[in-house]
């Protein structure tokens, strides 16, 4: 029998809903993005929160009428409970359990990290675990052992930065909109990555732990310097230049982990894996040693209700279902249930 989830996602600045089809066919796929924070620079957890209240129950009428389904044919909510912006987290969490309550459904909790890797489920039918998999995102860095669908471990993470913070603190001293990384990337397109000298951070004793700090802090001071001095710097040369110090620093570990461990199948996932030269690198260095690469379309990379659908197909199956007193998670480690 088909399973059809309803997926609802708003643990930042997106408010998302979705109807996925068995884990990997996607019926339906909404997201409203708040432009707002642009003028702030960087997300503002009160508009955050706010913004998600007014448009959700619109978003989710949407996807439920594009995905041809009315309530009467879902089987089950899901939403994203953790970790996220507490007061965003909570808008998505209530609404899905006012509807799971008003609608007699069950109740799917889905954790935001793991979403992100099920994104490469709808993008490749194909994929199953066990699997490395390069989470990337604005908050989190962490190279995950998918050894199955809801059986994941960390085996290694930020200890400062994640990388799409550096990315989108580098891109705001190079005067580009917020969030940067995407400018950043664009402008990195035309650079020559050789063009400037960045350090490739590695932590002593943890060797698949990452530091973006001090790399971040590098160009930073870099550009301060010349402005100072009143030297030119190539915004193009210098994006470049960043953007391969930081995808050398998460590829060597990635490869490194994937050789140790014996893994042939290696994925990205997160709004980082977006990045153009991660996706070439990903590609090329698995290309070389005969494995495997996945990366979800462009599409899923970013904040979505999809890929929520789609891990909460695997949590569904194995029982993973919420009752009323769900609560909304700031910080949540991804091989803990809610
Ligand atoms: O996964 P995501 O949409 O939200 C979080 O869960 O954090 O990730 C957002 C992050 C931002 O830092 C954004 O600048 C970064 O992903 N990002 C990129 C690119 N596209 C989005 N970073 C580098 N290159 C890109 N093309
Ligand atoms: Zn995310």
């Amino acid at each position: 029998m088909l399973v059809r989830i309803l997926a609802i996602e708003s643990s930042c600045d997106e408010t998302a809903a979705a109807v996925v089809q068995d884990g990997r066919k996607v019926l339906s796929n909404v997201v409203a993005s708040q432009e707002e924070h642009k003028l702030y620079g960087g997300v503002v957890p009160e508009i955050a929160s706010r913004r998600h209240i007014e448009v959700i129950s619109q978003i989710t009428k949407q996807a439920l009428s594009l995905s041809k389904c009315e309530l009467q044919g879902i089987d089950a909510v899901a939403v994203t409970d953790a970790p996220g912006l507490i007061g965003s987290l909570l808008v998505g969490v209530n609404f899905a359990k006012g509807l799971a309550l008003s609608a007699n459904l069950p109740l799917i909790p889905v954790h935001h990290l793991r979403s992100h890797i099920a994104a490469n489920y709808i993008t490749h039918p194909e994929l199953t675990p066990p699997f490395l998999c390069l989470v990337v995102s604005g908050g989190h860095s962490h190279i995950i052992e998918v050894e199955d669908y809801t059986g994941l471990k960390v085996l290694g993470q930020t200890r400062d930065d994640a990388a799409g913070e550096a990315f989108d603190k580098a891109a705001r001293t190079m005067k580009m909109p917020y969030p940067g990384g995407v400018h950043l990337d664009k402008a990195a397109e035309r650079g020559n990555a050789n063009a400037y000298k960045l350090p490739r951070p590695t932590v002593q004793g943890s060797e698949y732990d990452f530091s973006f700090s001090g790399l971040k802090t590098a160009v930073i001071n870099r550009l301060h310097n010349a402005e100072q001095k009143g030297e030119h710097i190539n915004v193009e040369n210098m994006a470049a230049s960043f953007r391969a110090a930081v995808v050398d620093c998460l590829m060597e570990n990635f490869v490194k982990a994937a050789q140790n461990l014996g893994y042939t199948k290696l994925a990205a996932a997160g709004g980082v894996s977006a990045n153009l030269l991660l996706r070439r690198r990903l590609f090329e260095e698995c290309k070389k040693r005969g494995w495997q690469a996945y990366i979800p379309g462009l599409a899923l990379c970013g904040d979505n209700a999809a890929m929520v659908g789609a891990q909460a197909y695997y949590e569904y199956q194995k029982g993973n279902v919420a009752t009323m007193s769900l609560n909304a998670v700031a910080t949540l480690n991804i091989d803990t249930l809610s």
